[in-house]
């Protein structure tokens, strides 16, 4: 049994190939840009965008089970090339809905349903926001300012390696077909106490500035743009993400169980995320 994993060079993507293998399970990861990925040696890679029709056949041969990146485009055409598949599961968002008139969760609402309509069994991932977005702010902390429109938004973030452990579980036992998991980490905090949190494990202080939103939106087109994400960090969705994080001044967000109940281990704490990316916040 061969589990095609998609979005090779996402972080998602790379834990999870990462513990699928440690299981002994057979894996093969499928990536727009093979020659880029970062997975463990000896891993297949094949090269497949899910948006373009172009090697899907041998992407998917053999295959029982894919995790899929869920992007709307050419969506429709994987799945009813994948027809025979004994699962999908779907990394999605937290409050995907096709009704939405958040373009984020509209667009993982709508990945959804034609997942749902494609009549491929399914699981549904909802992540919150992920802990590697921080990475965005590598430089800022290395150089000590951390510039964020909204310091007092609250989020609570997400490591990678535990969507990839819910996702590991709902592939590999039973119990998960047509399940709708929605992930948190464990405690919700503010960009400032975000921001303490990787000035304490790197040793060097980081102050927060509130930056201008206009900067801000300059600054997320061009993170996008340079990892080949120019869809992803569309206006719509900039500007989807600019309203959340308003919202969530002063506010705390809701936690989920969901990994602990899935996988039997707490989520892991930002301070645990942090403290193994050190490195990349180090001067
Ligand atoms: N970041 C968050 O806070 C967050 C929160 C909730 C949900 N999500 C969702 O999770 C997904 C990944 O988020 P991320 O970008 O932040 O994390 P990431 O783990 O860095 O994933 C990015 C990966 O998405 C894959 N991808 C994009 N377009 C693709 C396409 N046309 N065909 C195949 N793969 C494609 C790319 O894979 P390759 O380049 O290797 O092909 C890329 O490496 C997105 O759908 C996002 O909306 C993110």
């Amino acid at each position: 049994m061969t589990i095609l994993v998609t979005g090779a060079r996402g972080n998602v993507a790379r834990a999870l190939v990462e513990q699928l293998l440690r299981d002994g399970h057979e894996v093969r990861a499928a990536g727009r840009d093979p020659g880029t990925t970062r997975l463990p040696g000896g891993v297949e890679v094949v090269a497949a965008d899910l948006a373009r029709s172009a090697n899907w056949d041998a992407a998917l041969d053999g295959v029982t089970k894919v995790f899929l990146y869920a992007g709307t485009a050419g969506l429709d055409g994987f799945l009813s090339r994948a027809s025979g598949l004994a699962q999908v599961v779907v990394l999605s968002a937290l409050g995907a809905d096709p009704a939405s008139e958040d373009a984020i969760t509209r667009a993982h609402g709508e990945a959804e349903q034609a997942v749902r309509d494609s009549g491929l069994p399914w699981t549904f991932l909802r992540p919150g926001g992920f802990a590697a977005n921080r990475l965005l702010w590598a430089d800022s902390v290395r150089a000590g300012v951390v510039r964020d429109p909204f310091p007092d938004s609250h989020s609570a973030l997400i490591h990678e390696a535990d969507i990839a452990a819910v996702a590991a579980r709902a592939l590999t036992s039973s119990g998960h077909l047509g399940a709708t998991y929605s992930l948190t980490g464990p405690e919700s905090l503010t960009v400032r106490q975000q921001a303490a949190v990787l000035g304490g494990v790197t040793g060097a202080p980081v102050r927060v500035e509130t930056q201008d939103l206009d900067d801000y939106r300059r600054e997320l087109t061009a993170a996008f743009a340079a990892r080949g994400l120019g869809s992803v960090g569309s206006a719509s969705v900039i500007e989807a993400r600019i309203r959340r994080l308003a919202a969530l001044v002063d506010r705390p967000q809701a936690t989920t169980e969901t990994v602990r109940d899935v996988t039997g281990r707490p989520a892991r704490s930002f301070a645990e995320w942090a403290a193994e990316h050190a490195a990349a916040f180090t001067r």
